[in-house]
């Protein structure tokens, strides 16, 4: 990932009004200091979405999202760092150094755009040819084969591949392209003595996009029965089968809180051409890791839709467990008797799809039932045999509410007596946990969750406060410093917040920025929105304040005295006085407030 420089950063992000950026995504309407409108990120009628001109960032007030120019790109786009600030540097006309760039990096580089632009080429060139007399029969099996409509079709940008088996590679050819760099495309091979000739011949063609609309591959199906019936690009530079998912560059702007995994292309093509927006399918590829993490940039709850056949329940078996690594819930949809979506759709309809949805089978539960089925429950023994399978299959969840949850689950539907379970599960946990010893807290501090949460939450609520009213600095920075906040990346924050209000040029948008790790961004983002409560009057606000000063000291005063030895006594005792002065001072303040405030 390249490194930017703060400045660059800043520069960025200051040529980028955040208002007319998120203006050209949501319809906003002034009233008072921001902008109101309807929120991208969650369902709702209110407008609670808020956009500030004079703080350059975002708040919703229903939903908790926020941040700046940068954040907002990373999460309605879902661009990391790098893909927002070349967006932004884009927009606004600046150009972003390529000078960390080793001359093998950039030659790599200037080759991808290459490759990139041969592919926009041929797949113009496919779509074109459907469109043309010569594209008849590629035109006819789309149409009356497949029943797709002309809206679709554009859509995915289909397209048809000649019978005659070297007319790309001519078009290319007299488009400037070399033999050398034409191959490393995967659209042509080119042969010592034939010469060059294309890869994809008489077939319909479907582009395969990432999720900026580039094409980095094709797949192309033959129009009848034929070997192999679908044929695919290979491995490119730009082309990595286990880092992309077709129908990725459309189902990532769902409104859907879930994708649909399918198998294949026409069963994407189908769900979406049915109002399903959320299909994505793996490339003629068994499901990986990357397809997972890929598709966790987008959503929690993953719905498996793949065959109904023998193959299609073992590649489900085997993306379950990777989805579920992955941190995703998973659900299985029961197409049957149909097949797939594409043959289930257009015997029902998109409304019968719609309830095999809301049916769907919890992913756990639909591999225990094939567990199940392999087993003759008549025969005691192998009645045995399948609880101590599905016992060591719940080990699977170390979190113990939902183990539990599953537990209870599979007792009631296999009728197995939930405390021997219990105990069954706990032994086969124990055993496999053998002399691995539970990890470790960081940084050894055994705490409890809850308390660490109201914790991070007063010193988050202590920034937002500072932040929205700068008046507070003078009057409690000698009695809160950025050492205060226990939280490594709250302390980085308080110190460039503190280092701000000291200059009086406190942007929290630039704040932000300087943290380009897409997880550090969110959550420096919320160390500006958390409000404390909703108070109305500003007697309550300064209570309010006190209170969460008071939580801030008291935190850091324990936090420290569990870290800190007791190698001397007597300063032991000075530094507790010292905490105690700071206390009573913090209570007996009074806070003034100017009402310049406000978002
Ligand atoms: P299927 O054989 O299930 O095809 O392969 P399908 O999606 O039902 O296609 P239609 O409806 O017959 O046209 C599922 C996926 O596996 C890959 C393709 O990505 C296909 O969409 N595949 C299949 C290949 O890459 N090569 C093949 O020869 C077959
Ligand atoms: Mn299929």
């Amino acid at each position: 990932m390249a490194r930017f420089s703060d400045e660059l950063i800043e520069e960025v992000r200051s040529a980028n009004n955040i208002v007319d950026v998120i203006g050209s995504y949501v319809s906003l309407r002034k009233k008072g200091n921001s902008y109101f409108g309807l929120c991208p990120f969650h369902n709702e009628k209110t407008g609670s979405f808020s956009v500030s001109d004079r703080k350059q960032m975002y708040y919703c007030f229903g939903c908790g999202a926020g941040g700046n120019v940068f954040t907002f790109l990373m999460e309605y786009e879902n661009f990391n760092f790098t893909e927002a600030m070349e967006f932004l540097a884009e927009r606004a006309g600046i150009k972003l150094p390529e000078h960390d760039m080793t001359p093998s990096d950039k030659a790599k580089s200037d080759k991808r755009e290459q490759i990139l632009e041969l592919n926009k080429k041929a797949a113009t060139y496919y779509y074109a040819l459907l469109r043309s007399p010569q594209g008849a029969a590629g035109l006819k099996y789309f149409k009356e084969k497949r029943e797709l409509d002309d809206e679709t079709m554009r859509k995915f940008g289909l397209g048809f591949a000649d019978v005659h088996s070297n007319a790309l590679y001519k078009y290319l050819k007299s488009q400037g392209a070399s033999d050398e760099i034409l191959k490393e495309s995967g659209l042509v091979n080119i042969d010592e003595r034939k010469g060059g000739y294309d890869r994809f011949w008489n077939r319909v063609m479907f582009p395969i996009m990432d999720i900026r609309d580039h094409v980095i591959a094709f797949g192309g199906r033959v129009m009848g029965d034929g070997e192999p019936k679908y044929l695919n690009s290979p491995e490119t530079m730009v082309f990595d089968k286990s880092h992309n998912l077709y129908g990725l560059n459309l189902a990532r702007k769902t409104k859907r809180p879930y994708f649909l995994l399918c198998e294949g292309y026409m069963d994407v093509i189908s769900l979406h051409k049915a109002g399903f927006d959320c299909a994505v399918a793996s490339l003629g590829t068994a499901f990986t890791d990357g397809h997972a993490n890929l598709i966790k940039r987008y959503v929690k709850d993953v719905y498996i839709t793949y065959d109904s056949d023998g193959a299609g329940v073992k590649a489900a078996l085997r993306a379950i467990p990777i989805l579920r690594n992955a941190g995703i819930n998973v659900k299985v949809v029961n197409m049957r008797p149909h097949k797939d979506p594409d043959e289930f759709i257009k015997a029902l309809s998109a409304e019968e799809y719609e309830k095999r949805i809301e049916n769907a089978e919890n992913g756990f539960m639909f591999e225990v039932r094939h567990v199940f089925e392999g087993f003759d429950m008549t025969d005691p023994a192998k009645r045995t045999e399948f609880q101590n399978e599905v016992a060591s299959m719940l080990t699977v969840f170390t979190d113990e509410l939902e183990r539990e949850n599953y537990l209870t689950e599979v007792s009631r539907k296999y009728e197995i007596d939930v405390n021997m379970l219990r105990r069954k599960v706990n032994e086969v946990a124990n055993s496999k946990a053998g002399k691995k010893t539970p990890e470790p807290l960081k940084d050894g501090r055994a705490v409890n969750n809850k308390k660490e949460d109201g914790r991070l939450i007063s010193q988050r609520a202590l920034i937002t406060a500072l932040v929205e009213n700068p008046e507070l600095y003078g009057q409690i920075k000698d009695l809160i410093t950025p050492s205060d906040f226990t939280e490594e990346l709250y302390y980085k924050v308080a110190m460039l917040v503190y280092e701000g209000l000291e200059a009086g040029d406190l942007v929290p948008a630039r704040i932000i920025s300087a943290f380009q790790n897409e997880e550090e961004h969110s959550k420096v983002a919320a160390l500006f929105q958390t409000e404390i409560g909703h108070l109305q009057t500003d007697d309550d606000k300064k209570r309010a304040i006190i209170d969460t000063l008071l939580k801030v000291k008291q935190n850091s005063i324990d936090y420290n005295k569990s870290h800190v030895g007791e190698a001397d006594i007597n300063a032991a005792v000075a530094k507790m006085k010292e905490d105690q002065i700071i206390l009573a001072k913090i209570k007996s303040l009074n806070i003034t407030l100017s009402n310049n405030g406000g978002n």
